[in-house]
């Protein structure tokens, strides 16, 4: 109990954590220790961002994916999942109703997708900026050459997900096969940032193989890089994959992460996850209070959902549904925490790495 209060109040006070802390922060069986970690990053989060809490408009575009990455349910090797592209009209029109339910941010994202070339990308998001001028664009299309970055910024993106998924050689390698590798996924994140994306990186937490080692990678790598915004949630079995067998990752282990993160990097735009919120019915809300600042809910066509599972049972309907934006509203005023309708641009002064 001393030990974790020490861990905590020099993440809180420095920023900083070493190894052993990240082990006892995630080992700890003391729920009072746990509960003081998320409230003091809630404070941390409320102290920069207040209590808004900003949303995302996801736009699952296409299914189609040409790499076989071993956890994800659309990788090309399973025969079994329902692939679809939407078409320009329709990611346009997905846009015009986020955009009357007050979303100011639309993330265009899909499996590495052939068909959409760099042109189709370029006139997309410039169509997009065009037709919404005060709305944030963010891209998540997985790893493409430097000069494919640039062009997409060129024509209007402002932002970029792409999850390291693991800083660590070895685990990387036995995620993903031959072909992927850590250093190339690295070397797009870099790139990323340099171009002047507002860039996310992320992982999965609880995927096989990982450990307090392989996590305390992550640590040091999103230091090192500095990104906007960092995607946490727990990996999620889908059963035609080659881990379907696998247990799924920790609710509260996720929680522990996310407040570590956000004592680390107070600045940070840290989503409560679909994901979080499919392992466990009230996840974004216990992402919030664990220092998480944004949701994203679901913009695409409702018919199209299903076919985009990256893992199973995921949440689709009723609450996740972006019509239903005002049971999310009510979800999070419930929690003394209000959905705001701006761009949610990250608040660190430029050039400041935490
Ligand atoms: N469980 C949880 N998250 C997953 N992702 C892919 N497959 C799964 C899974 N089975 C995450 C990856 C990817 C993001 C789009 O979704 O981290 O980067
Ligand atoms: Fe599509 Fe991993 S399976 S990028």
């Amino acid at each position: 109990m001393r030990r974790e209060r020490a861990v905590i109040e020099r993440l809180k006070q420095e920023h900083t954590i070493d190894r052993e802390g990240l082990s006892c922060l995630l080992g700890t069986e003391d729920g009072e220790s746990a509960a003081y970690l998320a409230q003091t990053a809630r404070e941390a989060a409320d102290a920069v961002y207040g209590r808004d809490i900003y949303i995302r408009g996801l736009i699952e575009f296409t299914s189609y994916c040409r790499n076989d990455c071993y956890y994800c349910g659309i990788r090309r090797g399973n025969r079994l999942a329902e692939r679809y592209r939407l078409t320009e009209e329709e990611i346009l029109e997905c846009c015009r109703q986020g955009y009357g339910l007050g979303f100011r941010t639309f993330v265009l994202q899909g499996g590495e997708d052939p068909y959409f070339t760099d042109e189709k990308i370029c006139a997309l998001v410039s169509e997009i900026k065009k037709r919404f001028p005060d709305c944030a664009v963010t891209l998540s299309v997985g790893e493409k050459p430097r000069a494919s970055y640039q062009a997409y910024f060129d024509a209007g993106a402002d932002r970029y997900l792409l999850r390291h998924e693991t800083a660590d050689e070895t685990h990387y390698r036995r995620l993903h096969p031959p072909e992927l590798s850590l250093a190339e996924r690295k070397r797009c994140l870099y790139d990323l940032k340099e171009i002047g994306y507002q860039t996310g990186c992320g992982f999965m937490v609880g995927s096989p193989y990982q450990t307090v080692e392989t996590l305390y990678e992550d640590l040091l790598f999103i230091r090192d890089l500095g990104p906007e915004m960092v995607g946490i949630g727990p990996f999620i079995p889908q059963k035609d994959t080659p881990f379907g067998g696998e247990a799924a990752g920790s609710v509260e282990t996720t929680l522990r992460l996310l407040s570590v993160l956000r004592l680390l990097h107070p600045h940070a735009l840290l989503p409560a996850t679909t994901a979080l919120g499919t392992l466990h019915p009230k996840g974004r809300e216990r992402g919030i209070l664990a220092g998480a600042n944004v949701v994203m809910p679901n913009l695409s066509p409702v018919g199209v959902r299903k076919k985009y599972r990256l893992y199973d049972n995921k949440i689709c309907t009723g609450e996740e549904a972006a019509e239903c934006l005002s049971c999310l509203a009510r979800r999070m005023e419930e929690i003394g925490y209000r959905i705001v309708t701006d761009r949610g641009d990250c608040r660190r002064d430029p050039g400041k790495v935490e």
